[in-house]
Order: structure tokens, then sequence, then C-alpha cells
């Protein structure tokens, strides 16, 4: 299915899987690597982005889901290489 998002401020749009996750379209699409996957039991959190300011394990969720949805990632926190 064809998805539209924005990703740290930036639009997006992708054609995906029903499955792909979040966390995946984040990585291999918009080229964010700052999002990790650090498990495959969906408990330690490296995947955590904000959507619609709301923290959420992109491990957890699909792309699909994200539609419409202003996602922000570690790098859209950053601010010439510091956290603001
Ligand atoms: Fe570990 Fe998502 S990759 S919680």
């Amino acid at each position: 299915m064809k998805i539209q998002l924005t990703v740290n401020g930036q639009p997006h749009s992708a054609d995906v899987e029903d499955r792909t996750l979040l966390v995946n379209l984040i990585r291999d699409h918009a080229q964010l690597t700052g999002t990790h996957v650090g498990c495959d039991t969906s408990q330690c959190g490296a995947c955590t982005v904000h959507v619609d300011g709301r923290a959420v394990k992109s491990c957890t969720m699909l792309a699909a889901q994200a539609d419409g949805a202003d996602v922000v990632t570690i790098e859209g926190l950053a601010k010439n290489g510091k956290l603001h």
C-alpha cells in the first residue's frame, strides 16, 4: 500500500508491504539509521520514535499504521549534533 507520513518534518511517501514494520521504513526508506533494532522481543526500546508526539517502539508498529502520522526519530531531536 502507498503511505504518506512526515519524518522529522520532511514529507515521505512510500510503497510498503502490509507486513513492513515502521522501524524498517525509517531505516531502509528514510535512511535514518539512528533508530536501531536491538532485540526481537519488543523489549529493548532501541527502536523508539515519536509518533504524533507519543513514544512508540517502531518494531511493534506497522508502517501502514503510521500513514498520515508525524514521526520524529533521534535525528529529529538533534540539532548540530546535540540533543535539544
Ligand atoms: Fe527492541 Fe524494538 S527493537 S524494542
